[in-house]
């Protein structure tokens, strides 16, 4: 039985960020106290930039680095050397400024042409990492996801191939859109996690988050909408922006 959605509005992005940094060293807190590792998979995108540069100031000493453990949700076909990659935006905005171990961090190994062996190699550094029992997925601590303007997060796009899959942990989607393949993990490891957080800011998507939150439409046209996970906790950081599309009990 999924644990109830919680929406939390905040003011500004700036507020959206602050509620979310104490919400991710909560978690992390909690984590290590329990389980002696903190598992993370980091969203990309331009939101999450300012939430890691808050957390790389105001955690960098409070947090037990040794004892994280950073992934990514998904990431472009692309180099890490590349702007558009997500692993290159994290690098610069906290895993540069934390004392967090080399070894902690699992990189989508994207800079491999074959997109399907990139996903397929990362799949395995899961599947060693948190060793599922047959038939399991991985249960991350915490992934953090953002959402498009067209609703769709990770890299899970309206009507594309990964939507449908439920045994892989990662897949190569392609995404006609785009005219590329995106590596991302797969709705059953995003809704097998202890706890979700969307961050999604601006009145860019008000509408779509209307959809998501309020409307009728299927999952396949907002993929956002399908992510709930089965035993975990699913919260949605939302800036006032954001949010003016909602109804007033949303
Ligand atoms: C990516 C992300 C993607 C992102 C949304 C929102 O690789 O781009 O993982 O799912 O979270 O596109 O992006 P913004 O935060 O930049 O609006």
């Amino acid at each position: 039985m999924s644990a109830p959605v919680e929406i939390r509005r905040l003011s500004t992005p700036q507020d959206l960020f602050q509620a979310a940094a104490e919400e991710l060293i909560r978690a992390a807190t909690d984590a290590v106290g329990q389980r002696g590792r903190f598992t993370i998979a980091l969203s990309g995108g331009s939101t999450p930039r300012n939430l890691f540069t808050l957390i790389a100031a105001n955690a960098s000493t409070s947090l037990s680095w040794p004892h994280v453990f950073f992934f990514w949700g998904d990431e472009r076909h692309v180099p890490p050397t590349d702007a558009e990659s997500n692993y290159r935006m994290a690098e610069e905005t906290i895993l540069s400024k934390v004392p967090v171990p080399p070894a902690n961090i699992f990189r989508i190994p994207a800079e491999n042409p074959d997109a399907p062996a990139a996903a397929q190699s990362y799949e395995q550094t899961l599947r060693k990492f948190f060793a599922p029992a047959q038939g399991e997925f991985p249960r991350f601590d915490l992934i953090l996801l953002g959402m498009g303007p067209d609703g769709h997060t990770a890299s899970l796009f309206p009507e594309t191939e990964a939507l449908h899959e439920q045994s892989r942990l990662v897949v190569a989607n392609w995404v006609e859109k785009l005219h590329t393949y995106r590596i991302t993990l797969t709705l059953p490891v995003l809704n097998a996690a202890r706890r979700v957080a969307f961050l999604v800011s601006g009145s860019d998507k008000a509408a779509v988050l209307h959809e998501v939150l309020e409307g009728k439409a299927p999952g396949e046209q907002y993929p956002s909408k399908l992510v709930r996970p089965s035993e975990g906790k699913l919260i949605w950081f939302i800036d006032r922006g954001a949010a003016s599309q909602l109804s007033a009990s949303a």
